[in-house]
């Protein structure tokens, strides 16, 4: 058995095992109960020490993928097929199409697939917390969320060169509660409000929810339409202007020096309230610019969140903004949930000052930039358009040239691969022949079979 190792990565030598064992196991068709062979023997056929292979092997075993019987034998268990992420209601992927397979790779999924996911800086991280002041991490949280943290953000805006002081940083739920907290203090049933297309589903839903109106402009390759947004500054006088600043949901398209001056001079000239949604940051690879780092008058409101990179079942995002917004915000957070989880911010803070964090996300943009270049190459191969070449980030936005969202969907129910969904993305439900495609699930080979079958006549170097 050869296994796909590649000793300059900074992915650990028995993650990158794990994952050539869940490839192998999701597509060589093994039986159930079919053995794996002998550890020794995978060892030496990958110059890996044994001691890896079974760390590997356990993982999986962990997982439910292997099963350990008679010593140190591995068996295919009887369920092989890796769990995938779960599929939102709507917006982020499920729509029209259900794949035939009962269990359809998600070409366009809003994260990392489950086997990018490191677990041994997690397991440590919790472990110490678990040592320290055990009383105190089932308590409520302080309102603005556990300090050591937010010192650590602190350090991170000023890496991004945004300026922000102890009292105009607080911790939420995720991205989400940060969106749901601005959304329900600082905007009003009835206001309207001015969202990039496309754009962010839940964001759309969750104005939806709360009675404000969308007011959308496009999204460029450089940010939003810098004249549409005159325009509808001018006519309609919108309350305020949600944008995604880098590797934007779903272009992955990023802000432009030029045009972010230019927005935030609009916004003081209008008085709108700007809100930066920058859940990416950390998964950029080279410099960006960031409208709450321009923010003479600081009135930005930032978001930021630790799900796309660590976990998305910790839940911790926050938002910096000024101390006047904060209070209000942190009033609101206080009322709707009691404050956040201390033992998930103990977690991350741990993480955050080890420097485990730090490399962790070093790994997953070399990954993330790898399979980058896979997907274009495999894009351009298939004649696929591309709306722009993000770099970084998860997402590449594309549409076939030969082909109709018809025909598309057809070759995707064959291969086993559910689409992103033809309307979430747009604020008015607009069908679109776009696609959201995450290049963390587009170079599997599942998901290569598909994009060769949407253009079968052409050469192909993947
Ligand atoms: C643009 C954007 N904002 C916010 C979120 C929500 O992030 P979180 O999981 O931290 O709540 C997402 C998640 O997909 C997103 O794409």
């Amino acid at each position: 058995m050869e296994l796909r190792i590649d000793r300059q990565a900074l992915v650990p030598v028995v993650q990158q095992i794990v994952d050539s064992l869940v490839r192998w196991l999701r597509h060589g068709d093994v039986a159930p109960g079919t053995r794996l062979p002998p550890v020794r023997d995978i060892a030496r056929i990958n110059l890996l020490s044994q001691a890896c292979v079974v760390e590997a092997c356990e993982r999986l075993v962990a997982k439910g993928l292997l099963d350990s019987r008679r010593g140190s034998a591995f068996f295919v268990a009887s369920k092989p097929q890796p769990h995938r992420q779960e599929v939102l209601p709507k917006g982020e992927g499920a729509d029209e199409q259900r794949c035939a397979q009962q269990d359809p790779w998600e070409l366009g999924g809003g994260g990392l697939p489950e086997s990018w996911r490191e677990t041994d800086d997690l397991a440590f991280a919790i472990r110490q917390v678990s040592h320290t002041d055990m009383a105190s991490l089932f308590n409520y949280s302080a309102p603005l969320g556990l300090p050591t943290l937010r010192q650590q953000i602190i350090k991170r805006l000023i890496r991004l060169d945004i300026q922000a002081q102890e009292h105009e940083v607080m911790t939420t739920a995720g991205a989400t509660q940060a969106l749901d907290l601005i959304v329900r203090t600082l905007l009003k049933p009835g206001d309207s409000v001015v969202v990039e297309s496309p754009g962010y589903s839940a964001l759309f839903d969750l104005l939806r929810l709360h009675g404000i109106s969308m007011i959308e402009i496009p999204r460029n390759l450089n940010g939003p339409d810098i004249a549409a947004l005159e325009a509808v500054l001018l006519k309609l006088r919108p309350r305020a202007l949600f944008i995604n600043s880098h590797h934007q949901n779903p272009t992955g398209s990023s802000l432009g020096r030029l045009v972010a001056q230019r927005l935030l001079q609009l916004a003081y000239a209008h008085g709108v309230l700007v809100i930066e949604d920058d859940v990416y940051a950390d998964l950029q690879t080279g410099p960006g610019v960031r409208l709450a780092a321009l923010d003479t008058r600081r009135s930005v409101v930032y978001v930021g969140s630790y799900s796309k990179t660590l976990s998305s079942s910790l839940r911790v995002g926050f938002i910096a903004a000024p101390v006047a917004v904060i209070s209000k915000l942190v009033h609101v957070k206080m009322i709707s949930s009691k404050g956040a989880s201390p033992f998930a911010e103990s977690v991350l803070a741990c993480l955050l000052a080890s420097g485990a964090y730090g490399q962790l996300v070093q790994r997953q943009r070399q990954r993330l930039n790898a399979d980058r270049r896979l997907t274009l190459q495999m894009l351009e191969d298939a004649d696929w358009e591309v709306f722009c070449k993000p770099s970084g980030g998860l997402f590449v936005w594309a549409r076939s040239r030969k082909q109709d969202r018809t025909q598309i969907l057809a070759h995707a129910l064959r291969c086993g691969i559910q689409l992103s969904s033809s309307t979430a993305f747009s604020p008015s439900d607009v069908i679109t022949d776009w696609l959201r495609i995450n290049v963390a699930y587009a170079c599997d080979p599942q998901a290569r079979r598909f994009f060769r079958a949407t253009s079968p006549d052409r050469p192909q170097t993947f």
